[in-house]
């Protein structure tokens, strides 16, 4: 139907007849004259419709979203029309015949940036006409391209696994799917591969990698679906180096392939502890040249409780995040700070605006300077390497949460304040506990999953002091976001045993939900381990969007529906009769 797309006129084509077919992107009547803005894949091109053209006719019924053929000859613009923010601005395209292939009804949104989420997601066939919308689905597949492409030859194999299957635990609840034949009984979607994985290495595979959707019943987020889609890759005979450099390259050759842009290499490296310490988070944007200080040792003597509790108290800090030229900050946006931390369980947050460092105490303007001596100022200037036009804002109390809160606000006032100084930061996160402590439960929590090794080889070791240790995980992230997790795994019966018992899986349960897990333990399992990245994440990163919605297809809202097709939805009573499944009312 046609011969080239709208997007990839040249003024190398002037001269040449063309036939074009896409959507009316826009039409403006000038006085006779006629421009249209055609749009297909591949871009937009400038259309005129002259008052003699045979075509003149049908143009005038096209109004916006109409489907549309043109025939034409590409015309070179005069210099002075060249319009060098479009691909396609120095040429346009004389229409000699225009069919009107469909018209469109009256649209029921802009297609504009103004658009709303919701009415977006409902007609989602029309906003993902939108350049930016084909622009990230490209992207998108562009991605996947080069993942495939990198991975063939370096002896990996794509492998399919189960959707119907049994509960694979990464810490959501499971999707579940009654089944008809079995009365009463549900297979779980899987949340990841990660069983059948390992189940490979066990059968000899050596080297998997698929790009898996994976299924999470947990609270939405801006950065989570509850489907969503994974990199997921597994090899043998492996330690964590070999995985990590490994997927390292493979991140660099796809950014690459897909945007031209050289990552880092190798990639810093934190642990976990430093990370917290240090960021106040486990997936730090390094674009940001802050960091949290301690001051404990500075401000442990003063009579200021808020600060001496913390700074002597063994599990709790004082914190301190330094805003270069930041004393200008008025009050407000500092109680705006005040009531972030808040949301992130801090009990206050206590300032300082530097005006004269020199001065010591008097060049402050602080409602926490009365409490401080020159020792304690001393101490937190040359900490935090403070300078006149400086603010100072400051964290006290359990370790964890004031280095989280303090995390949050280093990242919101970072690029509040416009300080990122790069692009891409990727960096490795290592080292993390095994276990963290659900006080809630009152138990322990897999950090990462329950197949992950401990650094401890001694199954006894690990029994004898779980919250001590330290687990063979690591995390990627960038620019902020985890983009990818993973660990050596458990390759013996008894240490996997022992980590189902220090998270209450009891042996019934355990043997219940993964016998065939432990039997496959039994039989020559070889060492392996692996990593899975979040392609949705990546994507986003990739196209510059805050939200892995916009590099989705047809996503879910953060209620977990579709509005395009209205699911979930109530079935036929037949159904539900048919599986023996009667509703309850919710209580
Ligand atoms: P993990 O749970 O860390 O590890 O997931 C790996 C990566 O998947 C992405 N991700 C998500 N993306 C969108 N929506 C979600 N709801 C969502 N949840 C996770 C993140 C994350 O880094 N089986 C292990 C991997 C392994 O050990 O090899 C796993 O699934 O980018
Ligand atoms: P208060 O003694 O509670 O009136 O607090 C005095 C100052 O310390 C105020 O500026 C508070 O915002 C600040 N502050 C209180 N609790 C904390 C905390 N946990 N971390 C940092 N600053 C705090």
């Amino acid at each position: 139907m046609r011969t080239h797309l709208c997007g990839e006129l040249n003024q190398e084509l002037a001269g040449h007849s063309v036939t074009l077919c896409g959507w009316v992107h826009a039409r403006r009547d000038l006085g006779g004259l006629i421009f249209l803005s055609l749009r297909d894949r591949a871009g937009l091109v400038q259309v005129v419709v002259e008052p003699d053209s045979p075509a003149f006719a049908e143009a005038e019924k096209l109004r916006n979203e109409y489907c549309v053929r043109v025939r034409g000859e590409v015309r070179e613009r005069p210099e002075s029309q060249w319009n060098d923010d479009m691909a396609t601005g120095r040429i346009e395209l004389v229409a000699l015949e225009v069919e009107l292939l469909n018209a469109s009804a009256p649209l029921p949104l802009l297609m504009t940036e103004e658009d709303g989420e919701e009415i977006r997601l409902k007609y989602r066939y029309l906003d993902l006409r939108r350049p930016r919308m084909q622009h990230n689905m490209r992207i998108r597949a562009a991605l996947n391209r080069a993942i495939r492409q990198h991975l063939d030859g370096t002896g990996f194999a794509e492998f399919e696994t189960p959707i119907l299957t049994r509960a694979t635990p990464e810490g959501a609840r499971d999707y579940l799917v009654p089944s008809r034949v079995h009365g009463g009984q549900f297979y779980a979607l899987p949340q990841s591969p990660q069983l059948f994985k390992q189940l490979l290495m066990m059968a000899g595979m050596d080297r998997y990698y698929q790009i898996a959707r994976c299924f999470r019943d947990e609270d939405l987020r801006a950065d989570r679906q509850p489907e969503f889609t994974q990199l997921d890759l597994e090899m043998s005979f492996v330690e964590e180096q070999d995985v990590q450099d490994l997927a390292e390259e493979l991140i660099r050759a796809v950014f690459q392939d897909v945007l031209d842009v050289s990552l880092t290499a190798p990639f810093p490296r934190l642990s976990w502890r430093e990370a917290m310490e240090r960021y106040g988070s486990d997936k730090p944007d390094l674009r940001l040249p802050l960091s949290l200080v301690s001051v404990d040792e500075h401000v442990a003597h003063v009579d200021f409780k808020v600060f001496a509790g913390p700074a002597q108290t063994e599990g709790q800090r004082v914190a301190a995040l330094r805003l270069p030229a930041a004393a200008s900050l008025s009050r407000k946006q500092i109680d705006g700070y005040t009531e972030f931390v808040g949301r992130y369980g801090a009990r206050g947050l206590a300032w300082i605006k530097v005006n004269d460092a020199a001065a010591g105490l008097a060049g402050l303007q602080s409602p926490i300077a009365k409490f401080l001596d020159a020792a304690a100022w001393d101490g937190i200037r040359t900490a935090t390497g403070a300078e006149d036009g400086d603010l100072l804002l400051f964290g006290a109390g359990d370790w964890l949460v004031t280095s989280t809160f303090m995390g949050h606000l280093l990242v919101k006032a970072g690029h509040e304040l416009g300080l990122a100084n790069c692009d891409w930061a990727p960096l490795w996160v290592t080292d993390f506990p095994m276990f963290e402590w659900d006080a809630d439960a009152d138990r322990y929590l897999a950090m990462h999953h329950p197949f992950t090794a401990p650094r401890e080889d001694d199954a006894q070791a690990l029994r004898a002091d779980p919250g001590g240790s330290v687990s063979r995980g690591y995390d990627m992230v960038l620019n902020g976001a985890e983009i990818g997790g993973g660990s050596i795994r458990i390759h013996r019966q008894d240490m996997q045993q022992a980590v189902f018992d220090l998270l209450g899986i009891g042996s019934d349960e355990a043997q219940d939900k993964f016998g065939f897990l432990l039997e496959a333990l039994r039989y020559g399992c070889p060492p392996h381990g692996g990593i899975a990245f979040g392609l949705d994440r990546i994507a986003a990163l990739m196209a510059g969007e805050e939200s892995i919605r916009d590099v989705i297809a047809f996503p879910k809202t953060t209620t977990a529906q579709c509005l395009l097709t209205d699911a979930p939805s109530a079935v036929p009573e037949t159904a539900m009769d048919e599986l023996g499944i009667a509703l309850k009312p919710r209580g």
